[in-house]
């Protein structure tokens, strides 16, 4: 299995929280390795252009409110297949439908305050890995 890259972000719910700590180390226990890192309070514009795919469905006003209304911690991480073992963490959009043990079961408030993004493939990664991160930000 070939190490890659995928991309986080520890959502406005769990910053509020203070489980950047927890969520990360449920990633790390998952084999997942944090090669970069940053808390930021994302602007109206990068919420608006990083979740663009989504610009049409009835949920986007709130989504994009959400995003910007605490700071979120950005991530790359790296590991075996890395986007679908975080995928794997991180546990069904819908916390009452995630697994147990996953990040969402544990922590997630609901659909929409769900502590976690992950990449979906990995071109999404390499697209949203650099939507946020210079590749000089990158340690591996
Ligand atoms: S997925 O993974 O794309 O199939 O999930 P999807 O259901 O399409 O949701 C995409 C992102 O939108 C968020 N979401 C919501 N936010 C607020 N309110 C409601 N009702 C809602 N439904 C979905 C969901 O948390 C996903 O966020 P990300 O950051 O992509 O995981």
């Amino acid at each position: 299995m070939a190490v890659t890259r995928t991309f986080s972000i520890i959502k406005p719910d769990a910053t509020r929280r203070n489980l950047t700590g927890a969520v990360t180390q449920m990633l790390e226990e998952a084999g997942l390795r944090v090669v970069a890192s940053k808390r930021i309070h994302m602007s109206r514009e990068q919420a608006e252009g990083f979740y663009a795919v989504h610009s049409e469905r009835p949920f986007f006003g709130e989504l994009v409110e959400f995003m910007m209304s605490e700071p979120v911690v950005v991530q790359v991480l790296e590991g075996e297949d890395a986007v679908t073992r975080n995928r794997d963490i991180m546990g069904a959009t819908n916390p009452a439908e995630a697994a147990e043990g996953t990040i969402r079961k544990t922590h997630a408030l609901s659909i929409g305050e769900n502590t976690v993004h992950g990449s979906d493939s990995d071109e999404n990664a390499k697209i949203e890995i650099d939507f946020f991160f210079d590749a000089s930000e990158i340690v591996g």
